[in-house]
């Protein structure tokens, strides 16, 4: 895959799980980096986010690869805080020329859509949706200014292209990532900026990894992480495959970021192990 030399790629949500694999595979193949993470919990989010120090263990193993890094504490929500985490990777690194918008939340309350609080609807389409745009915003102006084109990738969610229960705001949020690329696309493509969507399907980070995670994904009460696991073999086609690790859809973002892809704008990447490929639940486990 291309080599990144002389390139700058700015990742929301790097403080762990995808973002970090992002964030190191782009140092790994010679970007600067800049990650911005929150850096404290969500109330309505019944799992730990990542903190100061998973940010700054992030800025380590980017450093580890022999580059540099900015690590910012910013809330994607709030455009000032990203505008400024913004400047700083242009003051501190020189420019930008990537930016992957990778955070997100998941709220597990296991709502129906006319029960689901308030707070939970306006936290995830706050983080997972406006949270994008908020990003390409504070990006894409830079990009514009340097005037090399660049590269834009949306995370959403094979829950981009899907229904799930109980997921109304994340389901909304995530298809609404991508038609927020594809418009990207369309506006940022006269400028030589690419835009795409990564769709990855249930990843092996803590977004899922714990108890309601594992109870919700396998349907016991008391499940185990191996419960989970077990579980998430009829959601692929792929032998042997159900959660999928994060340096898969991590290197599926490096590539859309990478010359290889320069033909390639306004397009979902399922990173998924053909999930999206099912016609429902698999009544054949993908394993064994
Ligand atoms: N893991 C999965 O099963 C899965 C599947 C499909 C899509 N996704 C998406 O992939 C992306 C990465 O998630 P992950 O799997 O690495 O989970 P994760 O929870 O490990 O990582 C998400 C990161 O986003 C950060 N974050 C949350 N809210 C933020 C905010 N307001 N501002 C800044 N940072 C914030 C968290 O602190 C965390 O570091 C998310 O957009 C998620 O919705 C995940």
């Amino acid at each position: 895959m291309s080599n990144f030399e002389g390139k700058v790629a700015f990742v929301t949500g790097g403080g762990r799980g995808q973002g970090r694999e992002i964030a190191v595979e782009f140092a790994r193949r010679g970007a600067d980096v800049a990650v911005v993470d929150i850096g404290t919990d969500i109330a309505s989010v019944p799992y730990p986010l990542a903190t100061q120090d998973d940010l700054e263990e992030t800025k380590s193993l980017v450093e580890a690869q022999g580059r540099r890094c900015v690590a910012r504490i910013a809330d994607v929500r709030d455009q000032q805080a990203l505008d400024s985490a913004v400047d700083a990777t242009v003051a501190e690194l020189g420019r930008v020329d990537i930016l992957v918008a990778n955070a997100g939340i998941y709220d597990w309350s296991s709502s129906p859509l006319w029960e689901t609080s308030d707070q939970a609807w306006t936290d995830q389409i706050g983080v997972c949706l406006e949270g994008v745009w908020r990003s390409a915003k504070a990006v894409a102006p830079h990009l514009i200014r340097q005037g090399e084109g660049g590269s834009m990738v949306f995370t959403s969610s094979n829950l981009g292209r899907e229904g799930a229960q109980f997921s109304a705001p994340y389901v909304a949020a995530k298809h609404g990532v991508i038609g927020l690329m594809r418009t990207a696309a369309l506006e940022l493509g006269v400028y030589g900026i690419r835009v795409n969507a990564l769709l990855p399907s249930t990843t092996d980070t803590k977004i899922n990894d714990h108890q309601t995670g594992w109870s919700r994904a396998s349907g016991k009460p008391d499940a185990t992480r191996e419960d989970y696991l077990e579980a998430l073999h009829v959601w692929t086609v792929l032998r042997n495959t159900g959660v999928i690790p994060a340096s898969a859809p991590a290197l599926a973002a490096v590539w859309l970021s990478s010359d290889e892809a320069r033909y390639v704008t306004g397009i979902e990447l399922p990173v998924d192990a053909g999930h999206l490929t099912l016609p429902g639940y698999n009544p054949w486990p993908a394993r064994g």
